[in-house]
């Protein structure tokens, strides 16, 4: 019998400029699971109205984020690649499995939480029903693993207690998936305040680097990156008084393929200026590759509509045989 392929799942949302932590914490991580696994990705529009979004800058950044995923070594030709949005089974799932999640539940996210402090104008519900939405994503391809970075496997959590809640009524309906994190770069924290995540919705843009930034841009960032006044390049991970270095030398090691051990050891005795130097050259070589690659993409409008299109016609024949099982066992009659 033919063993079959694990299944991946995991996505963006292109509500903003996508980070160097997307990158390294997420997308990076994707292009070298592809060989070995059926892979699903996806742009992740319908989650970013939970914030108001411009409806023509939305569309833009759908499109650039399909060129960037490409340009970091997604291969339409072996990964299924498309918008959520084009597949009507997402919210299909999400509004059958939102009746099978508790308010308690949501309520403890804190994702829901730093959101509705941030937006407290707009407390929506979609914003509250967001992890429903996400786990009908991955649910719908019957996802083994989801590589996302540290912050998202929260959401990870609910989604595998609402697999197996659904499983102990129905049967095994849903694989139970798992988060994948990786190894370095999990989670990459902002380089203004490097005790929260690098964050593309952060209102300071120098607390980001953007795989769009300037090169130049990407160096200044770097050279005024917070650190300690300790003077010592030491990876010390569990004392938040070397933040900002563990950082540095965190990014640095997933850049070089290396350990930040083994990158402090390197760079020991020596001043911050010169490591910061090194640590942003190492960032600009990585990315340049994919931004020159990124630059020939992004032109080539029919070439991305030709990538979606056939993307969302696969997601919607796997995503629907899901669903109608779905529906038939809640008692729906299927057509
Ligand atoms: P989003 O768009 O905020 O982030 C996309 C991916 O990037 C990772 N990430 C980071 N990794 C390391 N360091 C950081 N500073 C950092 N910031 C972001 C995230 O963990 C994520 O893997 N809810 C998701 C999108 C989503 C999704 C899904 C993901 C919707 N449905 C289904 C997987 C499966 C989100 O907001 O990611």
């Amino acid at each position: 019998m033919e063993e079959h392929k694990k299944r991946i799942f995991s996505g963006v949302q292109p509500s903003g400029t996508i980070t160097l932590g997307n990158y390294l914490g997420a997308i990076r991580n994707w292009v070298s699971l592809q060989d070995k696994y059926d892979c699903a990705f996806a742009m992740m529009d319908m989650h970013t109205i939970t914030v108001r979004q411009t409806p023509a800058e939305l569309r833009k950044r759908t499109q650039e984020l399909l060129a960037l995923y490409i340009a970091c070594g997604i291969d339409p030709g072996k990964s299924i690649l498309f918008i959520q949005s084009h597949n009507s089974a997402h919210a299909e799932l999400a509004w059958v499995l939102g009746c099978y999640t508790y308010m308690g539940e949501l309520q403890r996210m804190t994702q829901f939480k730093d959101k509705s402090a941030h937006h407290e104008d707009n407390i929506n519900a979609g914003l509250f029903t967001y992890p429903v939405l996400m786990a009908a994503d991955i649910l719908l391809y019957n996802a083994d693993y989801v590589p996302v970075g540290k912050d998202q496997m929260q959401h990870i959590e609910i989604c595998r207690d609402i697999a197996q809640r659904f499983n102990a009524l129905y049967g095994d309906v849903f694989t139970v998936p798992e988060g994948l994190l990786a190894s370095s770069g999990a989670k990459i924290m902002s380089l203004q305040d490097p005790t929260k995540k690098m964050s593309k919705s952060d209102t300071n843009p120098k607390g980001y680097i953007s795989m769009m930034d300037d090169f130049n841009v990407i160096a200044q960032k770097v050279k005024s990156a917070v650190t300690d006044s300790e003077g010592v390049i030491e990876y010390r991970p569990d004392d938040t008084a070397k933040a900002g270095i563990n950082n540095l030398l965190s990014i640095m090691a997933v850049m070089t393929a290396t350990t930040p051990e083994a990158v402090a050891v390197q760079f020991a005795g020596q001043g911050y200026g010169a490591f910061k130097s090194a640590v942003a050259e190492a960032i600009v070589e990585g990315i340049r590759p994919i931004r020159e690659e990124y630059d020939r993409i992004i032109q080539d409008k029919s070439y991305l509509s030709d990538v979606y299109t056939r993307g969302a016609e696969t997601a919607c024949r796997i995503a629907r045989r899901t669903l109608n099982k779905v529906y038939k066992k809640v008692g729906f009659i299927v057509k």
